[in-house]
């Protein structure tokens, strides 16, 4: 089997609520991490492993995703479905079932894998890459005898294991896995209140189904803020970029988009200004600034600003004295 054969399954048509309130007007996936929106990332993975064909999955705020893949991504062959109420991922996955024949990679849409993907494509075998993690209870969660998964739990209240299922899932048959699909969607059964990909997979397992756990170790979620910037830091130290910045210091790793304009300010480190924004008179580190955002006079660290959002701060003018104590930080003065 060749990697083109394969149709990979991106779903994004979650209401991203962890990530509110960017994600009230803006879908999570057009959210920038390093030097483009996390889609961008994924589908720009998915191409270099040697897939050609896609099928998103979209409902909430769908339109603006579709323009940008349009506007960004015309050698992809892309087709859509729309999931208009968010009933899980599993259900996500089931509607794709009359785009998709033959292969299939599922890749979720608020993943970026630091790893060669087409090793999913080129394996003989079904496979789902997993990661050993402190806490799996967030997680689907498997269990592997003899090489392969045994059973598996979406987020377990006592987990077995500490193996988590970490975002990409490979399965040359995909009539097995749609089929598989059918019979979790016809029962109505609903684990956490959502129809669960995991779920379904489980199902196949206690059938017999062979599916070889690959462990990753470059595995970066977008799915929080505190996520988000983590995997900013990571795209940052990996692509080194080469910022330029009018009468400014840059401390990298920096991105900054040849459309943005930044002056008088500290940038850095890790800090990723987006297309036609604005930085002035601050000093900004361990941040992203998404695109046509506005900041003059601030100190931001640890922040997110979202798409045209304007933040304005202080300037003061003093004329201390000899002797003078001045504290701007209120906790000092307490
Ligand atoms: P998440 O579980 O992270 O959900 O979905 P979410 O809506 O994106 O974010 P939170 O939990 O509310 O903060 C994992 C992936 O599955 C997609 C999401 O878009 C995301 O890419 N998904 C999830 C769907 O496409 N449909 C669904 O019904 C659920």
């Amino acid at each position: 089997m060749t990697k083109t054969e394969f149709t990979a399954v991106v779903p994004v048509a979650g209401t991203g609520t962890r990530l509110r309130p960017h994600t009230y007007t803006y879908p999570k996936v057009l959210l920038t991490v390093g030097d483009k929106p996390i889609i961008g990332h994924i589908l720009d993975d998915l191409h270099a492993a040697g897939i050609k064909k896609i099928c998103m999955v979209v409902g909430y705020l769908g339109d603006k995703i579709k323009e940008y893949v349009a506007k960004n991504y015309r050698h992809l062959d892309v087709s859509y479905v729309e999931q208009a109420e968010q009933k899980g991922l599993g259900h996500a996955i089931w509607l794709t079932r009359r785009n998709v024949t033959g292969p299939v990679v599922v890749m979720l849409g608020d993943t970026i894998l630091d790893a060669d993907l087409s090793k999913f494509m080129t394996s003989k075998e079904d496979c789902i890459a997993v990661k050993e993690v402190k806490d799996p209870r967030r997680f689907g969660v498997v269990e592997v005898k003899g090489g392969y998964i045994s059973a598996m739990v979406e987020k377990p209240e006592n987990p077995k294991t500490n193996l988590a299922i970490v975002g990409i899932y490979s399965f040359h048959n995909s009539s097995a896995l749609y089929n598989s699909l059918e019979k979790l969607v016809d029962s109505g059964r609903t684990t956490k209140g959502e129809i669960q990909f995991t779920d379904a997979m489980a199902a196949m397992v206690r059938d017999g189904h062979k599916i070889r756990p690959v462990p990753i170790e470059g595995w970066y979620d977008c799915g929080k803020p505190e996520t988000l910037l983590e995997t900013n830091r990571h795209i940052l130290d990996k692509k080194k970029f080469s910022p330029k910045a009018k009468n400014s210091l840059i401390i990298p790793p920096v991105y900054i988009s040849p459309t943005a304009k930044v002056e008088n300010s500290i940038v850095g480190p890790y800090a990723s200004i987006g297309d036609g924004a604005s930085i002035d008179s601050s000093i900004i580190s361990d941040s992203i600034v998404n695109e046509n955002a506005s900041i003059r006079n601030m100190n931001l660290s640890g922040s997110l600003v979202g798409p045209s959002a304007t933040v304005i701060g202080r300037k003061d003018q003093l004329n201390v004295g000899e002797n003078s104590e001045i504290k701007f930080d209120k906790t000092v003065c307490e």
